[in-house]
């Protein structure tokens, strides 16, 4: 599903991100990307989603080159992937279903069937009673599980997630980890950046560590693979 090889991103100030990534996802796989902050995990999900592109490296996607990309391209990965980012992008003035909703209306979903798997999507990171509530009137926390709700209701084949239990209560933590959990039963192969142990605690996944842009490798109980070695993780 992803591959990386020898990627990098310097960006367009000189700061440099990311450094000789070399990594292999395959379909269905969680895979947990851990870092300190400035280490570049959301870099790799931009990455992942054309959002950026890498300076240096080869990275497919489901099969799509996102080296230099064409339009129609990162059109066609957009619609494979479900993606919650940080700052939510969630349309205000509409409600928590009716922003879920609209992931699927774009796709030309009838209502009723919108509706009902929209609902279920809600339910399923615990938002039921608030589905009617104008999302700018939920607490932070609470947009975030909209936003994960939206990604997912597609049921995309790539699910990139940064930081989704960064504002949550436990409680949250579970349903985000069900929801992550489910989506598996599903096949949807899924990145998630976090820093969250009560994440990982509650669903366990394959971890990649980032240090200064380099990706290393945590099996079992110590470090399977060096920063910035030559060898891709399987
Ligand atoms: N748009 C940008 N322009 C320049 N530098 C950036 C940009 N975005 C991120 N960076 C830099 O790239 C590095 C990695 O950032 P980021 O990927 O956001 O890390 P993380 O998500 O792990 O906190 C940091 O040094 C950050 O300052
Ligand atoms: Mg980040």
């Amino acid at each position: 599903m992803i591959c990386a090889r020898g990627v990098a991103k310097v960006y367009e100030n000189g700061n440099q991100a990311l450094q000789d990534i070399n990594l292999k996802i395959t379909a269905g796989e969680l895979v947990y990307v851990l870092g300190a902050s400035g280490a570049g995990k959301t870099t790799l999900l931009k990455l992942l989603l054309g959002m950026e592109k890498p300076t240096a490296g080869g990275l497919e996607v489901a099969g799509i080159s996102l080296v230099k990309p064409q339009a129609k391209d990162i059109r066609h990965l957009r619609r494979l992937t479900g993606a919650v980012f940080q700052d939510f992008k969630l349309i205000p003035g509409r409600t928590a279903l009716e922003n879920v909703a609209l992931s699927l209306r774009v796709l030309g979903v009838p209502w009723s069937e919108n509706r009902q798997k929209s609902m279920a999507a809600l339910a399923e990171v615990g938002l039921t009673d608030k589905a009617g509530n104008l999302v700018q009137t939920l607490s932070w926390g609470e947009r975030q599980r909209v936003a994960l709700a939206r990604a997912v209701v597609r049921e995309p084949r790539l699910l990139l997630a940064d930081e989704p239990t960064g504002n949550l209560d436990a409680a949250s933590v579970g349903f985000v980890a069900d929801v992550l959990a489910r989506a598996g039963d599903k096949g949807i192969t899924r990145v998630v950046a976090t820093h969250d142990s009560r994440l990982l605690e509650r669903l366990q996944g394959r971890v990649l560590v980032l240090k200064q842009g380099c990706l290393q490798e945590v099996a079992g109980n110590g470090w399977e693979q060096t920063a910035c070695g030559d060898k891709g993780g399987e």
